[in-house]
């Protein structure tokens, strides 16, 4: 396989993968490299479905073999949501700190800490076939949002076993454990495989 699409306009995920790509040798392109703008509507009901949405539409528009992952927090004191809802979620509060402050208090408020992020790649290498591969990371919510590095949820998101937030780790330390980088060795041990 010559070339490798990414499907997403997300300037942070785009850099967290590239850089595990860049590990491998492996050549990848991006939505910016082809001048796409355009997303489908994740209309799915789970990260798997709307992974697959977004990797069929990007081998159909370019045909070029294409994955995209749909990742998001799930949090016990939400009764395990915003999950597929993250993006929106988060959009909904005047700004990241509300949201911050939101969750936080509701997690004190029921005491469940527990939190995990979760991502789903879909890769379509063909018409109507497409593979999925998963990654998971356990931890709880934070007492305060802490950090300035990663984005979205990772100021109030503290790993197992550690006592940073996903914020106040490099990109590096974080791919070391991410979500998003479990799923994504999936694909490259299945790639160069
Ligand atoms: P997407 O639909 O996969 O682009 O992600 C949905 C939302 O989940 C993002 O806008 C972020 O708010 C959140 N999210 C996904 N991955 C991460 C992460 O690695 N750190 C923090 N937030 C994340």
């Amino acid at each position: 396989m010559n070339q490798l699409l990414f499907f997403s306009n997300n300037k942070n995920k785009i850099i967290e993968i590239k850089k595990i790509f860049n590990k491998f040798n492996l050549e990848l392109l991006s939505l910016n490299d082809l001048n796409i703008s355009e997303e489908p509507e994740e209309s799915g009901q789970t990260f798997e479905e709307n992974a697959k949405i977004k990797s069929d539409y990007g081998f159909n528009k370019t045909g070029i073999p294409c994955f995209a992952d749909d990742s998001g927090i799930c949090i016990e004191s939400l009764n395990w949501k915003p999950g597929v809802l993250s993006k929106r979620f988060l959009n909904n509060f005047r700004n990241n700190e509300a949201c911050f402050e939101s969750i936080i208090k509701n997690t004190k408020k029921n005491s469940k800490q527990n939190a995990f992020f979760k991502t789903s790649i879909s890769l379509t290498v063909k018409d109507n076939h497409n593979l999925i591969f998963n990654g998971k990371i356990e931890g709880k919510i934070s007492e305060k949002a802490k950090g300035r590095f990663g984005f979205g949820y990772d100021p109030v998101f503290i790993p197992k076993n550690y006592n940073k937030t996903l914020a106040e780790l490099t990109t590096k330390e974080k791919n070391d454990i991410s979500h998003r980088s479990i799923a994504v060795t999936k694909l490259i041990n299945f790639l160069i495989n």
